[in-house]
């Protein structure tokens, strides 16, 4: 297998966090007196936690001083920190630590580029921190998803070059990121909504070995040969 760097996005991805940032988001909408969908949490994935609360405070036509914003912020996190602080190895997607191991044994280098700012404790809980040789999550960067900033920052870190670089993807926002970055983008979901991705598969259950080792022989612009 050629050197690629593996660049994994967490929330989603990895584990199914994005469960316990809605039950989070749902109780401050709640407690600010509106109501808050699955569905409208869809808008938060791959978000960063700022940007979530001007989307859920839009949603709620409410408008906040700084210092309600900062604390309704700092609410939410702690609502989350107690979902997290119960996470275990059970809470691991299926496969990705098939993949990680796949990879692991290559010698490929793996990478996290994730907007969170939780995301270390996170890997430290499901045990799948000593995989990572590099993490770069919402502490690093300034930029947002869709900006590349944190693939590009992670692929630095690695040694790779952008192009020599796939990452793994479950919201629209991180797609377009790696796809901007001029990185091969693989969405883990829906099809329908993941539509700007390279290749999309429902889970990890669906990626084999084969595959991995058949895109590691060729850049993103080569793609067709696949
Ligand atoms: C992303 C999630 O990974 O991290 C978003 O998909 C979340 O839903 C964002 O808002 C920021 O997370 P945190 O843990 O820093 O609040
Ligand atoms: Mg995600």
């Amino acid at each position: 297998m050629n050197k690629k760097g593996f660049i994994f996005d967490l929330d989603g991805v990895i584990v199914d966090t994005a469960k316990y940032h809605f039950l989070a988001w749902k109780k401050l909408a709640n407690q600010l007196g509106f109501k808050f969908t699955e569905e409208q949490n869809e808008m938060f994935k791959g978000v960063s936690r700022k940007r979530c609360l001007e989307i859920l405070l839009e949603i709620g036509n409410i408008e906040a001083t700084k210092t309600q914003f900062d604390s309704w912020m700092l609410e939410k996190n702690l609502d989350y920190l107690d979902y997290i602080a119960k996470m275990n190895e059970t809470e691991i997607l299926p496969d990705v630590t098939r993949i990680l191991k796949f990879l692991k044994n290559k010698k490929s280098p793996i990478a996290l580029g994730s907007a969170s700012k939780n995301a270390q404790p996170i890997l430290e809980k499901v045990k799948l921190l000593s995989y990572f040789d590099v993490i770069i999550d919402g502490n690093h960067v300034t930029k947002a998803k869709p900006d590349p900033e944190v693939f590009l920052l992670a692929a630095k870190q690695l040694g790779e070059n952008p192009q020599d670089c796939i990452v793994f993807e479950d919201a629209v926002a991180g797609i377009q990121a790696a796809n901007t970055a001029n990185m091969i983008s693989i969405g883990i979901g829906e099809a329908s909504v993941l539509n700007e991705a390279d290749f999309v598969f429902k889970d990890f259950t669906e990626i084999s070995s084969e595959f991995l080792e058949k895109i590691s022989q060729v850049k993103k612009k080569e793609l067709k040969k696949v």
